[in-house]
């Protein structure tokens, strides 16, 4: 038996549909157009693709962006002072800084100095502390995008074992807690965990976060589980692939996310949204 493909794509697009009738509502009725900026320092291939997939995400949902880009030997301060400029700006709503930074930027530093009201990653320690604490503010795009989507297929997670491979900041621990909060029993495994495929094999909702490609095959997948695959991996011959082997999956799986066409359309989806969420927020409606 085959698994339903969970068409992240769609998803995504119905998603964007709603947001660009948001953002039409918020010009027309408030003169609100809602702002990101995207603060990109080097050259990075892969994050110039992504933040290239942004801006027409948001221009087509009539969001307004600003590039703010910085050369690959860009100091720590002058990066700062990129964010303390956008903070200040006020027709700007959002803020992302697209990661990973070149070394000689201390990170932390960069995403703690952001204003947490514009933090539309979610990665402000102040936002990842009201998720923490059950009331979230803004969210992580991709976890947040994951949860939108096994809602959008129907899937039930209460009492449901779900399984997390990742325990980043980004995405696995963001992820646990919104598992938790729709009464999953949640397990976290990373690079440490024993016995990784019997962890798996338990799982009813499965989430591989972890960057190696084709991890997860099939043999550690529990027949009918959902399947969702965070990696974004290119191989040598330029190809995209996921964390998990998708066609040893497919067969076992009850529902599985595709690379490409998965998860990564979510995840700018919801960097709409938590941007059309600030806007709001800014002019206190
Ligand atoms: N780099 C890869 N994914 C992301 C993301 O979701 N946000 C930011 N800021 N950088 C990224």
């Amino acid at each position: 038996m085959s698994a339903e493909i969970i068409d992240g794509k769609a998803i995504a697009k119905e998603l964007r549909a709603t947001l660009k009738s948001e953002v039409e509502e918020l010009v027309d009725d408030h003169g609100i157009t809602p702002g990101l900026a995207v603060v990109l320092v080097g050259e990075d291939p892969a994050s110039q693709v992504y933040v290239r997939n942004k801006h027409r995400a948001c221009e087509r949902a009539g969001i307004a962006t600003r590039d703010i880009r910085m050369d690959e030997d860009a100091t720590h301060q002058e990066v700062m002072d990129a964010v303390q400029e956008l903070n200040n700006d006020p027709n700007i709503h959002g803020i992302l800084v697209q990661l990973p930074l070149p070394d000689q930027i201390d990170e932390e530093e960069v995403l703690n100095a952001i204003d947490p009201a514009k933090d539309v990653d979610g990665f402000h320690p102040f936002n990842l502390g009201m998720l923490l604490s059950g009331q979230p503010t803004f969210v992580a795009c991709t976890p947040k995008g994951v949860m939108h989507m096994i809602d959008e297929m129907g899937i039930d997670l209460t009492g449901k074992e779900a399984v997390i491979i990742g325990r980043s900041t980004i995405v696995g621990k963001p992820q646990a807690l919104l598992l938790l909060y729709r009464h999953c029993t949640v397990t976290i495994c990373h690079s440490r965990t024993q016995d990784l495929a019997e962890h798996c094999r338990n799982a009813d909702v499965l989430v591989a976060a972890v960057g190696r490609p084709h991890m997860i095959t099939g043999d550690m997948i529990k027949p009918g589980a959902t399947v969702i695959d965070v990696g974004i991996n290119r191989l040598e011959d330029g190809s995209l692939v996921g964390d998990v082997d998708f066609d040893s999956a497919v067969e076992v799986a009850g529902a599985i996310t595709p690379v490409p066409g998965g998860v990564g359309p979510m995840t700018i989806a919801m960097l709409l949204r938590n941007t059309v969420d600030a806007a709001r927020r800014a002019a206190g409606l």
